[in-house]
């Protein structure tokens, strides 16, 4: 109901939030991996998390089916792609987890990594299985109309700092720390902007970027394709821009991609990642984010901070849950 709106308040009954329970399966997730943090050890890290999140999904009130998961359900016991999760009751949805963006971040304790649910009426979400990377640029609510994937990054930076009405020195653009950007890295500093290195965990990069509180005016580069996808359904909160181009690791990839009909030029927007106007993205800190802290031991209690989005309301809300891990559920 817009302040505005003729609607009397007799009237209005506002909807229900979905991810406000989502929630609880991320902070799980993020709370079951705690032990695992700096550990060395990727793999029961990302069990623990996988482990919780399917049990707290299980209470929420959707009808979901898991289009980003684990994997195909011959390699991944539980949150595969095609899984039935919630509690069968509610609406049809896409559901897209990633239990650990940034496994080894968790593993190796650095910073950055998250627990992170998007999800979003049945059928809207690209189906990322033809490609497992993605070239992708996101930018907050300034960028829209402003920034262009197909134009040298150079043109980007200087665009979004002038509509920003800053100087080009003062924009700072997250990309993860790979070989494949040397190019893109030395360009952006050749602009005269600064980068952000990040060492995994470009769904944390492409939600700062498009956050007005952040220090990230913009993420670019390859990431994962289900990222970029569940980026999409920040960015459809937070206001913004996502643009992403499939990318193919070899010429085999390419070869099937285009077999199966795939465009490696089509600029997909942020309606070609999710078609639908009405998402949820939830994200729990594992370690320390930026927009959330990291969980931690606190007395008897576990802290988890979360953030919490909801397309159709555009509401961000930040929530700290102090969980008693020995009553816990
Ligand atoms: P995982 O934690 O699931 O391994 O993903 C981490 C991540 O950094 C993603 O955020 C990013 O999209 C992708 O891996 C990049 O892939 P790569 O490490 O192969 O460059």
């Amino acid at each position: 109901m817009g302040m505005t709106d003729p609607l009397s308040l007799d009237e209005w009954q506002p909807d229900r939030n979905l991810a406000m329970e989502l929630v609880r399966a991320t902070e799980a997730a993020a709370m079951r991996s705690t032990p695992w943090i700096g550990r060395g050890d990727k793999n029961a890290a990302d069990g623990a998390a996988v482990d919780a999140m399917r049990r707290f999904l299980a209470t929420v009130n959707m009808n979901g089916t898991v289009v980003i998961g684990e994997g195909e359900k011959d390699d991944a016991p539980w949150l595969y792609n095609g899984e039935r999760v919630g509690n069968g009751l509610g609406a049809d949805c896409d559901v897209a987890v990633d239990p650990i963006d940034g496994t080894r971040l968790t593993a190796e304790g650095r910073p950055g990594a998250l627990s992170v649910i998007a999800v979003a009426d049945r059928g809207s979400m690209y189906d990322p299985s033809a490609v497992f990377y993605m070239d992708k640029l996101v930018a907050g609510p300034e960028g829209v109309g402003v920034v262009d994937i197909r134009k040298p990054i150079g043109e980007n930076i200087r665009a979004l700092a002038k509509v920003k009405g800053v100087d080009v020195s003062d924009i700072r653009v997250a990309v993860l720390d790979r070989p494949r950007h040397d190019q893109l890295i030395s360009d952006i500093r050749e602009a005269g902007a600064g980068t952000r290195l990040i060492m995994d965990g470009d769904v944390a990069g492409g939600v700062n970027a498009a956050r007005w509180d952040s220090g990230i005016d913009l993420c670019v580069g390859i990431g994962g394709t289900p990222e970029g996808i569940i980026t999409a359904c920040a960015v459809k909160a937070l206001g913004g821009v996502i643009q992403g181009r499939l990318w193919s690791q070899d010429a085999e990839e390419r070869e099937r991609a285009l077999a199966a009909g795939h465009d490696f030029d089509r600029v997909l927007e942020a309606n070609d990642l999710v078609s639908s106007d009405n998402c949820y993205f939830v994200a729990t800190g594992i370690t320390d984010a930026d927009f959330v802290s990291g969980v931690e031991r606190r007395g008897p209690f576990v802290r988890a901070e979360s953030i919490v989005m909801r397309s159709h309301s555009g509401t961000i809300r930040h929530i700290i849950s102090d969980m008693d891990p020995n009553r816990w559920d």
